[in-house]
């Protein structure tokens, strides 16, 4: 199973496994305000190691729009199916203003996911 790095400790993920479900999952409280759906960037994640070479179209727009394009990517837009290793940006811990950090994602990306080449975007 894939290896998922945060703040030092390793967890096991099941391939496949959307990366936000997956933090959240192993009590990492990251954002995920808009129900990973690419419409808030809360979940953004920057990337130590193993940043997947796709994106969602979705994934580019919102970081387009954000201003976050080449510096942190969207946990929710992306599957895990490799070791990475992941510094969330925004978790319950370190946002005052949040009482939660979301509605849970589905198991599948959302919107429908169109995986494209990043060196394509
Ligand atoms: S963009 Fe909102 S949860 Fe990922």
């Amino acid at each position: 199973m894939p290896i998922v790095s945060i703040d030092g400790k390793q967890y096991s993920v099941a391939a496949g496994t959307r990366l936000v479900n997956a933090i959240e999952d192993n009590d990492v409280h990251i954002g995920h305000r808009c129900g990973g759906k690419a419409k808030c960037a809360s979940c953004r994640v920057v990337f130590v190691s193993g940043e997947p070479l796709t994106a969602t179209t979705a994934e580019h727009a919102k970081l387009g729009e954000k201003g976050f394009l080449g510096v942190a990517r969207l946990s929710c837009q992306i599957v895990v199916e490799h070791d990475m290793t992941v510094i969330p940006q925004m978790t319950l811990e370190s946002i005052p203003d949040w009482t939660d950090t979301g509605p849970r994602c589905l198991d599948n990306v959302e919107p429908e996911a169109v995986f494209v080449p990043i060196s394509t975007l």
